[in-house]
């Protein structure tokens, strides 16, 4: 089967690609490779990498192709207020047009890897069927995206749409820009875990690892249980309020629970159920917060990961190819 995994260079397709290769399957990578080319294993029988962009690549790369992952994406919020309309352009159009040119092309099954973003602020617990409240640019593309690309399932082209949490954990493209990641490079770089105002907000957390194998098991699962289906990606055990959860990460690693604030009162908050992908893909994370903060701890001491890396901070990273001209 072969599989085509667009921003395949990134934080989470660097990730993915090579445990479906490991798993058998033949990959397509495409991707602008804004941070690099070097993230992915070198191309071989099994890996084919072609540098392209979503919204510009010619139809024929999708010859051939059973199943699309789409993960390109300009992938948190504060690279999404850069520059709106180039976020609009890539995170909605761009992957809608994948999904409209995938079917055209005969591919039988799309998977959007969408965001838990897009509930925004919510009082209570929220499932897949709550209603949702993006608040920013990054949040109403997903959601544009995911409401456009479903009307395009039938019954020879399944669609799965799949709402990540925060992601976490140790990726050969890494970002040093979520949270659990950012804590513990904080404190290893200036000896305080930054904490975003004010704290008290609510937001689920899932490994880049389970959260490649939730991609997996939609790639895999019968069409008729997931066509046209949403599934919040993570667990119940993981959503967590920032400062119990900046207070867990130092407890795991054994460090004193130094800190500091940074940023505007952060204006969403959300919990969130899973127990759909639970129930429907048999999903259980093989990872928690405490794991993943002790394994970029050891990544950090071994030099393994490099806390000065100026890539690890995307919107950071973007501004300087915007600056440079160098990102159309
Ligand atoms: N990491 C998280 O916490 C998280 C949580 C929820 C959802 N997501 C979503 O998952 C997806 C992947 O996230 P990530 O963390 O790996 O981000 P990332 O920024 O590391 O990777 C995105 C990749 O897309 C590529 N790209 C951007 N624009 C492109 C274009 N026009 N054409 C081709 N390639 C392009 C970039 O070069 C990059 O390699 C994104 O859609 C993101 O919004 C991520």
């Amino acid at each position: 089967m072969r599989v085509l995994v667009t921003g395949a260079g990134g934080y989470i397709g660097s990730v993915l690609v090579p445990m479906l290769i490991k798993k058998g399957y033949s990959v397509l990578a495409i991707d602008r490779f804004f941070f690099g080319r070097d993230k992915l294993p070198p191309q071989n029988g099994h890996l084919e990498v072609v540098e392209e962009d979503i919204r510009f690549f010619e139809k024929e790369f999708l010859k051939d192709i059973d199943a699309v992952i789409d993960l390109a994406a300009l992938s948190n919020d504060p690279a999404g207020e850069l520059d709106p309309v180039k976020t609009w352009s890539i995170n909605y159009l761009g992957r809608f047009r994948v999904a409209t040119l995938s079917k055209l092309m005969g591919v039988k099954r799309y998977i959007l890897p969408s965001s838990c973003s897009v509930y925004g602020f919510q009082d209570d617990v929220v499932d897949e069927s709550s209603s949702t409240n993006p608040l920013t640019t990054y949040a109403r593309a997903n959601l544009k995206a995911e409401k456009d690309i479903l009307n395009l399932a039938d019954d020879s082209f399944t669609v799965v749409i799949l709402r990540q949490a925060t992601v976490y954990g140790l990726s050969p493209r890494m970002r040093f820009d979520l949270a659990i990641n950012g804590m513990v490079r904080g404190f290893f770089k200036n000896g305080k875990i930054p904490i975003l105002r004010d704290g008290s907000q609510w937001r689920p957390f899932v490994h880049v690892r389970d959260t490649s194998s939730a991609m997996i098991k939609a790639l895999e699962a019968p069409a008729k249980v997931v066509n046209t289906e949403i599934f919040n990606v993570g667990s119940e055990e993981q959503n967590y309020q920032i400062f119990d959860l900046a207070k867990r990460v130092a407890e795991a690693i054994g460090i004193p629970f130094e800190y500091e604030w940074y940023g505007l009162p952060d204006h969403r908050s959300y919990r969130v159920n899973f127990a759909k992908i639970k129930e429907k893909l048999g999903f259980e994370p093989q990872y928690n917060a405490e794991k993943g903060a002790v394994e970029i701890w050891e990544a950090l001491q071994s030099g393994k990961a490099d806390p000065d890396d100026p890539k690890t901070i995307t919107v950071e990273w973007y501004k300087s190819l915007l600056k440079e001209g160098t990102m159309i």
